[in-house]
Formats: C-alpha cells, sequence, structure tokens
C-alpha cells in the first residue's frame, strides 16, 4: 500500500491492496493528503470492527474529482473523506446530497451505493461530538455565546450546528468581512433565537466581542504554519473562556498558547477529526463507529 495514490493509479487500478492483502475500498481526498490522519483512524476502526477493507490517502484536487469518482465507483469503492479543496467541488458529481451537506454547501463524506453517490456533511456533529465529550470542560454551543473565527468550509458547518443547537449569541469575525456578513444572514435564518453578530477581524473589536463571548472556535487556516500569529492575545482572555481550534496539526497553535498563558480551558481539533470520521464510518456501514479504537489510534487522551 502506498502512502499516496494519484489518478494515475486510479487508472490502473488493479489489485491493490495493504500488506495483509485486503482490498482499498475508501479513500480520503485532497491536496495536499500526506499529512492527513484519516488512515491511521479509519484502519484501526475497520480493524477492530472485522471489516476486510482498508482506507488509502490520494492526491486529488478539484479538477480530477470528476474522473477520479467515476473510477471508484468502477473500483466498489464503499466510501470516501473529503477534505481542502474538494468539499465544495465534490458538490457536481453526486446523485444525492442530504439538506445539511446542502445548506453548509460544502460534503466531507460520500458513500457509494447501489451505482449512486450520496453526499453529507459530518463537520458541525464532529465539533458538537467533541466538546459533548468533555474535551473542554462544559462548554457548550446551546447554552453559551460563541465566537467563531473564519467564514470557510468549516466555519459554515460550525455556524450552522451553532444555530441548530440554540446557541443564544454568535459571533462571526472573518478576516474578509462580507463572506461573515453573508454567512451571518444565512444563520439568522436557522434558527431566530440565534442572534448573530459580525465583528471585524482586529484586535479591538475581537477584544469587545470577548467580553460577551464565552466559547471561542477558530476555525480559519491562521495557525497551520508555525510561525502563523494568534489571530486572539492573551490579554484579551480570561481564566472563563474556553478556546477550541480546529487545526490539530501543529497541536499547539498560536493561539491555544495564547489560551494557556491567559488560564483559559483549551483544545485542539483532534476531537473533531476523531468524532467526524466517527460520523462518516457509520454513514458508510449503517453500523456504530468503535469510538474507543480510532480515540486509541488518534491518541486523543
Ligand atoms: P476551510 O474549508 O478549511 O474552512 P476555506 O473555505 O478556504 O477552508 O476557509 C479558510 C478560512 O480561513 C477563511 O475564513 C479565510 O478567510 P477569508 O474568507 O478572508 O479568505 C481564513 N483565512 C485564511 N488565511 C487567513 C489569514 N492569513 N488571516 C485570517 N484569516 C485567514
Amino acid at each position: 500500500m502506498k502512502e499516496i495514490y494519484t489518478l494515475a493509479d486510479l487508472e490502473n487500478w488493479g489489485e491493490e491492496s495493504t500488506e495483509s492483502g485486503l482490498p482499498i475500498r475508501l479513500g480520503v481526498l485532497g491536496e495536499p493528503i500526506e499529512h492527513s490522519l484519516s488512515p491511521q483512524m479509519q484502519n484501526a476502526a475497520l480493524e477492530s470492527c472485522g471489516l476486510q477493507m482498508r482506507l488509502a490517502r490520494f492526491a486529488i484536487g478539484p479538477r480530477d474529482l470528476g474522473q477520479a469518482l467515476k473510477l471508484f465507483a468502477r473500483h466498489h469503492f464503499v466510501g470516501l473523506s473529503l477534505t481542502v479543496p474538494d468539499k465544495i467541488a465534490v458538490l457536481n458529481f453526486l446523485d444525492e446530497v442530504d439538506e445539511n451537506a446542502w445548506a453548509i454547501g460544502a460534503v466531507n463524506a460520500v458513500r457509494f451505493q447501489g451505482g449512486r453517490l450520496y453526499g453529507y456533511n459530518t463537520d458541525g456533529a464532529g465539533i458538537s461530538d467533541a466538546i459533548r465529550s468533555g474535551v473542554l470542560g462544559d462548554a457548550s454551543l446551546s447554552r453559551w455565546p460563541v465566537l467563531l473565527l473564519g467564514a470557510g468550509g468549516a466555519s459554515r458547518a460550525i455556524a450552522r450546528q451553532c444555530a441548530l443547537e440554540g446557541c443564544p449569541k454568535l459571533f462571526l469575525s472573518n478576516r474578509t468581512r462580507e463572506r461573515a456578513e453573508k454567512l451571518a444572514a444565512e444563520i439568522s435564518k436557522v434558527n431566530e433565537a440565534t442572534t448573530v453578530t459580525v465583528v471585524d477581524q482586529e484586535p479591538g473589536a475581537l477584544r469587545q466581542a470577548l467580553t460577551g463571548a464565552r466559547l471561542v472556535i477558530n476555525a480559519t487556516n491562521v495557525g497551520l504554519r508555525p510561525d502563523d500569529q494568534s489571530l486572539i492575545s492573551r490579554d484579551s482572555l480570561t481564566r472563563d473562556h474556553f478556546v477550541y481550534d480546529t487545526i490539530y496539526n501543529p497541536a499547539r497553535t498560536a493561539l491555544l498558547a495564547e489560551a494557556e498563558a491567559a488560564g483559559a480551558v483549551f483544545a485542539n481539533g483532534l476531537t473533531m477529526l476523531l468524532y467526524q470520521g466517527a460520523r462518516a464510518f457509520e454513514l458508510w456501514f449503517d453500523r456504530k463507529a468503535p469510538i474507543d479504537a480510532m480515540r486509541a489510534a488518534l491518541d486523543v487522551t
């Protein structure tokens, strides 16, 4: 089994299998994809359930997605996970998209069934499960005011989840303010009880929002690179804040370092990865995911 497969590999797909002879019937797609922890997590789940197949990484971007999906179907794949930058482009190639994924405008899990392709989005439920698992103490999407950084694919899923769960107040802050405004207008329609406020992405405005918000969620790319500065500084945070960064690699972003310095409760995105993956597994196989095996494979404590 290769570390990464390409479209060329799919075009010449023969008896591609793992070292133990199990066929590859699941894939995680994105570009770049080498850092994905999905194989580690999902292969532990497959093994734990005695399912005779494995998942591999595929470096496939939006341009090759249509062709790749035809080939996956031809080679009897069961399902796919999608990551950046494929989550939106995939919408063009699916036979059915579930209501939640449609409203978010992005798909991160695909199931092949009866010659048809079904799309879902498990990111919102993934962060919800993560927070309910207690990774951030008693933090809650349904009871606490939330400051959400970002307005891209991941933020759209999280913002919708906050509204679905009845979050009383949602502050949205994005580098490109118009995107946050567009998202705010959509989210206001999901639940009238959720008050949505757009906040400029600059220190003064963020500090002000943090006097009202208790839970902070970063869903921007800021923090992925080691030299990225935190969007929020320690003096805007207190011990009463709870900070979740959807980034898990690096494990400690600049934002989480600021949270720690302020005495806030904080966690990285490994638990969101875990729970969105568990939900994808359940969609692929119509059975409960072996969460303990997946958790152990990711070394989530
Ligand atoms: P994803 O699907 O992971 O959410 P995305 O849709 O590309 O990815 O969204 C990336 C998010 O990170 C966006 O909110 C983006 O802000 P813009 O809408 O202004 O592009 C945000 N982002 C990326 N680089 C950033 C930076 N250097 N500073 C602040 N925000 C940044």
